[in-house]
């Protein structure tokens, strides 16, 4: 009795906890306050950096290098969202049209991806595709793929007539996330994706009202695991984007059972578990490693504590550390 009780309390204390974090993520006040006191920014930064590659594109690429030579395959973000300004808008594009052209002068395969929020999509919808065509046509030659994230439901319908415009002129180098947790995803998969899309399915990161969003259960992970096979039915290239080990098992069982001709990778943001990561790279299975790098490593911080509030005890434990320590090796060396 006394066990169900401290599980349900602490159960309730890591969802007061998630919540706290999410809206202290959202408040300029305290991101301010963390940018201009020095002291504070050494010690968060410290435990962003489990998660975080650095603030420099270098600092990015120079990881991927290192994850690429082990056999993983990267992905790429400079971390933004919501700008405000038509300048800050450009800011972005240029750092990604860099990020394109530097990730493709030494690798094929490697994937960029941003939220259409950080190019313009909350100024003009146009804005955001014409930023997103731009940075296409900078990317299909040098082979390397852009895939837009999935933001709040409020955006969803943006996004999405966003991409299917986009992907008419660049079927083969753009692709969407899809979040299993809304309600309309199912439909929005048959409605949206061509035959042969990329696509990476997420469970979703935000905290949408219960009447469009469900949440962690085994229904949602069910409704995950059909929305991967519909889109292998239709030849998609699906990124299984999940740290959830129960889920990845069952699709490395129905991956087995699907024909040789159906693609799927699995794709796990950097800093989480990394050893689940190694043990799928040492079965042969497919692995992209989700590596963000910027100055706005502090919102990204927030967000991998929210949605694994025990996260806050490997963050406490990183600040108070002496060592740097190589977060990269736990990639690199077997299990
Ligand atoms: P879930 O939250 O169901 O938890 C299951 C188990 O996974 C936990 O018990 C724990 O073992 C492990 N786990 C999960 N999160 C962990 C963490 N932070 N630290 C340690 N262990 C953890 N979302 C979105 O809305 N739009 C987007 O565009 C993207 N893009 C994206 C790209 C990639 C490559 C990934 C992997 C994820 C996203 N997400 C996202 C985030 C996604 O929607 C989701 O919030 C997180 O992946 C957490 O859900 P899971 O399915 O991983 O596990």
């Amino acid at each position: 009795m006394n066990t169900i009780n401290t599980s349900a309390h602490s159960e309730s204390m890591e969802k007061q906890l998630a919540d706290a974090l999410k809206s202290v993520a959202r408040r300029l006040d305290i991101k301010e306050y963390i940018d201009r006191d020095p002291v504070m920014n050494q010690l968060l930064k410290k435990a962003a950096d489990r998660y975080v590659t650095g603030e420099q594109r270098q600092q990015a690429l120079h990881t991927a290098r290192e994850l690429e030579s082990a056999g993983y395959a990267v992905s790429l973000e400079y971390i933004g969202e919501n700008t405000q300004s038509a300048e800050e808008c450009e800011q972005a594009v240029q750092e990604l049209s860099a990020l394109i052209r530097e990730a493709g002068a030494d690798r094929k395969g490697a994937r960029v991806s941003f939220d259409l929020s950080h190019i313009g999509l909350l100024l003009d919808t146009e804005l955001a595709l014409r930023h997103l065509l731009e940075l296409a046509q900078q990317a299909e030659p040098v082979g390397i793929e852009l895939f837009i994230s999935m933001e709040e439901s409020a955006k969803t319908d943006r996004i999405l007539s966003v991409y299917t415009r986009a992907v008419r002129q660049y079927p083969d180098n753009i692709g969407i996330t899809l979040q299993a947790q809304l309600h309309r995803t199912p439909e929005d998969a048959v409605a949206q994706l061509p035959a042969g899309a990329r696509v990476r399915i997420v469970k979703g990161a935000y905290q949408e009202p219960e009447s469009i969003s469900m949440p962690r259960s085994e229904t949602l992970d069910t409704r995950y695991v059909e929305l991967v096979e519909y889109a292998l039915q239709q030849s998609c290239r699906v990124s299984v984007a999940t740290h959830d080990e129960a889920l990845i098992d069952r699709m490395l069982e129905i991956l087995q059972t699907a024909g040789a001709d159906r693609y799927a990778e699995y794709e796990l943001l950097y800093g989480i578990r990394p050893e689940l990561s190694r043990r799928l790279l040492d079965r042969g299975q497919p692995v992209r490693i989700y590596l963000t790098y910027g100055h706005e490593w502090y919102l990204y911080l927030c967000h991998r504590i929210a949605e694994y509030p025990p996260n806050l005890f490997q963050a406490v434990i990183d600040i108070l550390s002496e060592e740097q320590p190589d977060f990269v090796r736990s990639y690199i060396e077997k299990n």
